[in-house]
């Protein structure tokens, strides 16, 4: 073995050791199992007029968008899809990046800075934090939910910029944020307060952002995907034309990556209108959450993410397996995906399943949770 093989090989075995080693299983197109841990939360990822939505984008535009969005890759329907996603999250202005993940690297990183503070929760996703090592900016890490602990690093920031990171529906735990409280801090402080609307955009209509009434106050600024609830591909910011035009000039991932694909462009475009149209997809995820958190005994999450704790990483894989061989997939989060280091089973809601299929995966999950306490 050469230095490489050797580094790989303890770095596997670390792995199978702590229980932590994970494996790529492609899917068949048609579901063998009941699908509880993919995004979907509303099923439109196959809904009819979003799959022909996005072939006939492919079909007029061709499959990429063949450049950066500065050089050619802004097509019509990139600009088609802001208007639409500005309107419906009630926000000024908006840019779509490739993925949601590129939408929190590029703000955060354009708006940070090593003269500016970030303040972020503890639970944040990935792309969040990944995006404050981008940005070069000092942290200031808060235990989660505690405003008080953000009110108290905001006021002894000096006169640098600050800007705070929270998600509105946590990806992971499910739980809410306190916007409404954060929002209030961030105006007394002038700091900027960006939220990560991943998990509600959709499960919530347009956004707890919208619904609290913060939609388009200028410390307030949004991103999301349209990789979840609206079943494509891609990501977004939203929030003053100011901020827009400043990542237009200066998020790298946006400046430097192909636009996005004609296809998931126009599939997120019907999706939302689809989102308009049908508000009681929404209505099914929430009657679902309170059917499946009763019968599981732990408290609903305020989107589509069900979080059941398990005693270990080891006891949760096994729990996933004999859910998997009882025909429904369920999501399986152990470290370092897990905020709390507590492994856990992630079960998302979705509308697009069968009452059929739904009504049977709950007794599966009722029976495979008592069996694994
Ligand atoms: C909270 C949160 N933000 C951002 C992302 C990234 O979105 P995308 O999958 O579109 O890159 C995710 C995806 O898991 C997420 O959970």
């Amino acid at each position: 073995m050469n230095r490489w093989e050797e580094w790989l090989s303890a770095e596997a075995a670390a792995r199978e050791a702590a229980g932590l080693q994970r494996t790529l299983r492609p899917r068949a197109a048609e579901g063998a199992t009941v699908d509880l841990a993919g995004n979907d939360y509303l099923g439109l990822a196959r809904d009819p007029s979003v799959v022909e939505a996005a072939a006939a984008a492919a079909r007029r535009w061709g499959a990429g968008a063949g450049a950066s969005r500065l050089v050619t890759g802004t097509l019509e329907l990139h600009a088609q899809l802001e208007r639409e996603l500005a309107a419906y999250l009630g926000q000024p202005a908006a840019l779509v990046f490739s993925t949601g993940y590129h939408a929190n690297l590029g703000a955060v990183a354009a708006l940070g800075g090593r003269d500016a503070l970030v303040i972020s929760d503890a639970h944040v996703h990935a792309s969040l934090v990944d995006a404050v090592r981008l940005a070069k900016a000092p942290v200031e890490i808060v235990p989660h939910h505690d405003v008080a602990a953000v009110a108290s690093a905001l006021a002894t920031s000096g006169s640098r910029r600050t800007m705070v990171l929270a998600e509105s529906v946590y990806s992971v735990l499910g739980d809410e944020a306190p916007l409404v409280a954060l929002a209030e801090v961030c105006d007394r402080y002038d700091a900027l307060l960006v939220v990560d609307e991943a998990h509600a955009l959709g499960v919530r209509g347009p956004g707890l952002v919208r619904e609290l009434g913060l939609a388009g106050l200028p410390h307030v600024l949004v991103t999301a995907t349209l990789s979840k609830a609206l079943g494509s591909q891609g990501g977004a910011v939203l929030g003053p034309q100011s901020v827009v035009d400043h990542l237009v000039n200066r998020a790298r991932p946006f400046v430097f990556d192909t636009g996005l694909a004609p296809a998931s462009a126009g599939g997120a475009l019907e999706a939302l209108r689809q989102l308009r149209a049908r508000p009681e997809l929404s209505d099914v995820v929430r009657r679902r959450m309170a059917d499946l958190s009763a019968a599981l005994g732990v408290a609903p999450s305020a989107g589509a993410v069900l979080s059941v704790p398990m005693a270990s990483p080891q006891v949760a894989v096994a729990a996933q397996a004999a859910a998997l061989a009882q025909g429904v997939t369920v999501g399986c989060f152990r470290p370092p995906s897990v905020p709390d280091g507590i492994s856990r089973l992630r079960i998302t809601v979705s509308a697009g399943i069968s009452e059929r299929d739904w009504t049977r995966a709950v007794d599966v999950l009722v029976a495979v949770v008592k069996d694994h306490v």
